[in-house]
């Protein structure tokens, strides 16, 4: 299940989950999570959850493995994104262990900046390893300067060199999947 922090139409973010998609193929089920109406997290209306927080947290718990496509806003992860992780890690009453308590975790991002996004990931890694995800450090993949691989209408032209990264890192991450389920 693939997760991107941003709700942009556009989002460079997603055009690089799908073309991780493409990349999988039919190794395994990849699906994006949509979760734009997801509310803002407010203990007040935490129970029942929200319809929306279900089905998010039915879709972590169905996945095998999540994997992250994040956007760097100010040098972290866009607050969207912490806004869903914050609702994922509660569970839907006492007998329930959170969603993502152990899921396998795997790392993408593109950024217009010099960072591709390293340092909203580290961040990320700490949040998610203090839920308990089981986080694949290496190889995680690194999109710097993003304007430079876009064409005339805005989509992403990876070239050769992100594209052999993105498969190395899908294939590992299959890999550490497998591992995991073992
Ligand atoms: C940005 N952007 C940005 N880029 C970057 O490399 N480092 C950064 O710290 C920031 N900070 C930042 C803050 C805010 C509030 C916005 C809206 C944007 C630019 C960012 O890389 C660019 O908007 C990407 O296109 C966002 O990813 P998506 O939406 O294309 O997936």
């Amino acid at each position: 299940l693939a997760i991107v922090g941003s709700l942009r139409k556009g989002s460079y973010n997603r055009q690089l989950a799908l073309a991780a998609k493409e990349i999988v193929g039919s190794r395994a089920d990849f699906e994006l999570l949509e979760y734009h109406d997801v509310p803002m997290m407010n203990e007040d209306i935490e129970y029942p959850a929200p319809q929306a927080v279900k089905r998010v947290r039915d879709a972590v718990k169905s996945a095998d493995g999540i994997w992250f496509f994040t956007p760097e806003y100010n040098h972290f992860f866009p607050g969207v994104l912490k806004n869903l992780i914050d609702w994922l890690s509660r569970p839907e009453n006492d007998e329930e262990t959170p969603v993502l308590d152990s899921k396998p975790a795997a790392i993408s991002g593109i950024s217009l900046g010099m960072c591709g996004t390293g340092l909203a990931q580290d961040h990320l890694v700490t949040l998610i390893s203090f839920l308990n995800m089981d986080v694949m450090n290496t190889p995680r993949l690194t999109i710097p300067y993003a304007s430079e691989l876009l064409d005339s209408d805005d989509k992403l032209v990876l070239g050769d060199r992100y594209h052999r990264y993105l498969k190395k890192q899908a294939e590992a991450f299959l890999s550490f999947i497998q591992k995991h389920s073992l």
